[in-house]
């Protein structure tokens, strides 16, 4: 799979651009500031529909625009045109060019990873970053998990907002009820299955990239322990008191542990690192494992910070993702990019929200 055309309008520096990609790796090199990471940004949300720097719609318009667009064709089985608009007052979303009216249609057909720096949030933040990961990787898997999702968290909206009431009638959360056990329990079933299949993959990339002998584990610690309508009855009391719905995948975690000991308490920043790495690994082994084809990689300016052994572990995924006619782009500046990367490689250069193509290159 790979992003064949790119086009953007207002979106962040970029006034216009319109840019060909080949498959293959792509080193995209700047000073700062330039527009490295937006064209990365631009990649991501086209494929999950958010940003990976975490901020929302307003903040990608263009300074003094009204809108941002994001356009592009994806070539895989088959050829997809993909396009957004974003404004204040209006969102457009279509699917060569027909309106996507449920985002499971949209979903799942471009996939891209993406290591940033920001990766680090899912060690060291909190619950709800993991819970994002996971359901993330469970939305573009085949299936309706992404439904079930929806339907889950308006059940939950709809439920708290009730709860809040001062006299809150049982007769009328009852319905809410029925639904958020209903599509609770099926989330919890793909979270069941994911985890541990994510952790074996985990296991293997933070050995790969780590040079430390700790064992990574990662384990499912679902807020319903056994049946879910009977502790949400349970709950009831405290439920009154809080006046918000207190059990349910809404409160799920994820543990990562190292040696069997929580990371985020006591693992090094370096391990917590090798940790952030190792999971974005495990979500690329493990859409490419579902679908037969690699996704997308989007990696921000880390790989200049990592040390070599680091370097070393990640380099088989990302040839895997070239022999398979896949895509990476990678940012660097022109003093921190890696010069081992033997590889045949497109360079770009940024200036100024400008991206010029380099020579196609055969580095020594
Ligand atoms: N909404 C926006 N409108 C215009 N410029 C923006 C907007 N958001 C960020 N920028 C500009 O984009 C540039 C940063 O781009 P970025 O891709 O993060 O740089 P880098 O090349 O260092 O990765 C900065 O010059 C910043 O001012
Ligand atoms: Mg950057």
């Amino acid at each position: 799979m790979h992003l064949a055309h790119l086009r953007l309008r207002d979106f962040r520096n970029y006034a216009r651009l319109d840019v060909d990609f080949g498959p293959g790796f792509h080193l995209v090199l700047g000073d700062n500031a330039q527009g490295k990471t937006n064209v990365l940004e631009a990649i991501y949300l086209l494929a999950t529909l958010r940003s990976f720097r975490g901020v929302g719609g307003a903040q990608m318009v263009r300074h003094g625009a009204r809108g941002y667009f994001v356009g592009g064709r994806l070539v895989a089985s088959t050829e997809h045109q993909l396009k957004m608009f974003w404004s204040a007052g209006e969102k457009k979303l279509s699917l060569d060019d027909q309106p996507v009216k449920r985002l499971t249609d949209y979903y799942g057909r471009m996939r891209c990873v993406v290591f940033c720096t920001e990766d680090l949030q899912l060690v060291k933040g909190t619950g709800r970053i993991r819970r994002r990961f996971i359901d993330l990787l469970l939305a573009q898997t085949p299936g309706n998990y992404l439904t079930t999702l929806q339907r889950y968290l308006s059940a939950l909206q709809s439920r708290n907002a009730l709860l809040k009431k001062p006299d809150p009638d049982p007769a009328v959360i009852g319905p809410f009820t029925q639904e958020l056990i209903t599509a609770g329990n099926q989330l919890m079933q793909g979270r069941h299955e994911l985890v541990p299949r994510l952790s074996a993959l985990a296991r293997l990339a933070y050995r790969r990239i780590s040079n430390d002998a700790e064992e990574l584990r990662i384990t499912y610690a679902p807020s319903v322990k056994g049946d879910f309508s009977v502790e949400l009855a349970q709950s009831a009391a405290r439920e009154r008191m809080m006046r918000v719905t207190m059990v349910g995948p809404h409160r799920d975690e994820l543990h990562l542990l190292l040696n069997d000991k929580p990371a985020a308490q006591y693992a090094s920043e370096g391990q917590k690192r090798s940790l952030a790495i190792a999971l974005k690994m495990a979500q690329a082994e493990y859409l490419t494992g579902l679908t037969g084809t690699p996704p997308i990689l989007l990696i921000d300016d880390v790989m200049g910070e990592l040390d070599a052994r680091r370097r070393a572990g990640l380099m088989p995924l990302l040839e895997r993702a070239e022999h398979a006619r896949g895509q990476v782009f990678m940012t660097c500046t022109q003093e921190n990019w890696p010069r081992e990367l033997g590889r045949r490689l497109r360079r770009w250069q940024v200036h100024q929200a400008v991206l010029t193509a380099g020579p196609e290159t055969q580095p020594a």
